[in-house]
């Protein structure tokens, strides 16, 4: 580079802003949603590049944002809250040196600071290359650039560099000589430089060019005639944009891999290929997850923890050495130290399985918390339930909790044991150590200890099947004689129905099917 020292005015304390540009459309996303807000790993593009400058430090951070403001700065509240994206409408976008120059005034409080120029749609960027150029300037205080070799520079600007290989200007391909299209080392449109270089370089700005727009990439010839310029290479994939779906697909399996590739250290990957862990993720040491799982948001998994093939998290905590069996599913959960869970199970928003509960396949949570060592193994669904510990609740179990209006709470106390296929008709509570038979409707309080049982009393009809099957044969004889077996083409007129049908007659109270006598009924005890 080229080093003016008596412009070095930069140190370790200079403070840093960023301006993110995020103004235009992005036509090639052929998109009713703003390119900015098409998401890569669960989060916008933009989201990106602040939680970058964020993290270094970078404040005030100004977005610059025209097609969709709305949207996108509704989007950046939701992310970061309120005031800590600063917002500059660019209402016509005449450019980026247009872009960054509406930026300015938001940083006007930092006199002797830098700024970073980061786009929106560059999510791939990665910290060190911004830190060697934040680095740069600060030691330096010159401007400096990332600059990148792609296998097509087309459509680039390209580095213009003097015989010393110092960086002299940027020139856009549609102003580009035949020979400087010929230069394959482009302008990935980052750059870092004293906070009152931007200002003044991009007031004498002009539009005499191909586009007609104010381009940034003015500045950097200013720079190379006073401060100086620096560049700092990257690997053309941290630095391309996003412009189409193809390349956000591309974008996210090179994310992915890159954030899977940092949990190998400690986690055990059966398919790394396949797991989709997003950036917000945290987990622990030994944890292993299977093929085509699936951690976003906040997901933390504890140490030691199993999550088997197909599983999907969302902001959902697993204690350590919990294992999820195939397809699990939950949502704002936690799921407690040594529990098992699944296959199939659902937990949706507010389920907390306390330590070492079994949850089994079929079973759906909702708004329930479920006490240590508390098992529900099959096809049930618990919701707005409070379980204490030790609780069985067998197959079927169903709570109650809507009546179309309004949601009601069940309770069920520690020790409790509810048979299979029971309905708990909420609002209810079921004491201590109650044992539900199986089958029963619960709709009111059970008292600690108690057995609380309803059922329909059982009857027997034996002979049943045998005479069903006679009624049918006669029937079948006298249609259609020679023809085997039951008329199947028949129309329904002309095949002549049973005597009596079975169901019909079963609901019959007068005239019984079949006659349940004492001495038959006692031959089908003995059977
Ligand atoms: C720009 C650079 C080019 C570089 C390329 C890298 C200029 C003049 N050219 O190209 O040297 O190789 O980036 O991708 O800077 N934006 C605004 N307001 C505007 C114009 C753009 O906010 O008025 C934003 C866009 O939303 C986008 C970014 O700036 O996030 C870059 O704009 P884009 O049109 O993609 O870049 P080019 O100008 O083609
Ligand atoms: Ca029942």
């Amino acid at each position: 580079m080229l080093y003016f020292p008596a412009m070095a005015t930069l140190n370790s304390k200079s403070p840093l802003a960023a301006i993110v540009l995020a103004a235009g459309k992005g036509t090639r996303m052929r998109s009713s949603r703003a390119k900015v807000l098409h998401e890569l790993l669960g989060r916008p593009l933009v989201c990106y590049p602040i939680e970058l400058a964020r993290s270094l430090g970078a404040e005030p951070v100004v977005a610059v944002l025209g097609h969709q403001r709305e949207a996108v700065e509704a989007a950046l509240l939701a992310r970061f809250g309120a005031g800590a994206v600063a917002v500059v409408e660019q209402a016509e976008q005449r450019g980026t040196g247009h872009a960054v120059r509406l930026a300015m005034p938001a940083l006007a409080k930092m006199e002797d600071g830098m700024v970073l120029v980061l786009y929106g749609d560059v999510p791939l960027l990665r910290r060190e290359t911004l830190e060697e150029l934040v680095g740069t300037v600060r030691r330096y205080g010159c401007l400096a650039l990332v600059t990148a070799t792609p296998p097509d520079a087309t459509g680039y600007g390209r580095i213009l560099r003097d015989e010393r290989g110092h960086v002299i200007g940027v020139v856009e391909q549609k102003d580009a000589s035949e020979d400087e299209r010929a230069i394959a080392e482009i302008n990935a449109g980052i750059y870092c430089g004293p906070a009152d270089f931007f200002r003044e370089a991009t007031l004498g700005l002009g539009t005499g060019n191909a586009q007609g727009e104010y381009y940034l990439t003015d500045v950097v010839a200013r720079a190379a005639r006073s401060i100086g310029v620096s560049a700092v290479e990257a690997a053309f994939v941290d630095v391309c944009g996003i412009n189409d779906r193809q390349q956000l697909a591309e974008a996210e399996a090179t994310l992915r891999g890159r954030i899977n590739r940092g949990w190998q250290a400690h986690v055990t990957f059966r398919d790394p290929a396949s797991a989709v862990v997003e950036p917000g993720v945290e987990i622990g040491v030994d944890a292993e997850l299977g093929c085509n799982v699936s951690l976003r948001g906040r997901t933390r998994i504890g140490h030691g923890a199993r999550i088997d093939d197909g599983c999907i998290l969302i902001n959902t905590e697993v204690g350590a050495g919990a294992q999820l069996k195939p397809y699990c599913i939950a949502t704002d959960s936690v799921i407690g130290p040594g529990a098992i869970v699944g296959p199939f199970a659902h937990m949706r928003p507010g389920s907390q399985l306390g330590p070492d509960v079994h949850l089994g396949n079929f079973v759906e949570t909702k708004k329930t918390v479920i006490g240590r060592g508390s098992k529900a193994n099959h096809l049930s669904y618990l919701g707005d339930t409070v379980i204490g510990e030790k609780v069985n609740v067998g197959a079927g179990t169903i709570t109650c909790n809507y009546d179309g209006y309004k949601k009601f709470p069940t309770v069920i106390e520690d020790g409790a044991f509810i048979g299979s296929d029971t309905q708990l008709i909420a609002p209810v509570r079921i004491g201590k150590r109650a044992v539900i038979g199986a089958g029963t409707t619960v709709t009111r309080d059970v008292p600690d200890g108690a057995l609380a049982l309803s059922r329909v009393g059982q009857i027997d009809k034996p002979g049943y099947a045998d005479k069903v099957k006679e009624r049918y044969a006669a029937a079948a004889a006298s249609n259609g004689a020679g023809k085997a077996g039951p008329a199947k083409t028949a129309s329904a007129k002309a095949a002549p129905k049973p005597a009596k049908r079975p169901a019909a007659a079963a609901k019959s109270k007068s005239k019984p099917a079949v006659k349940v006598s004492a001495k038959s009924a006692k031959a089908n005890r003995r059977s």
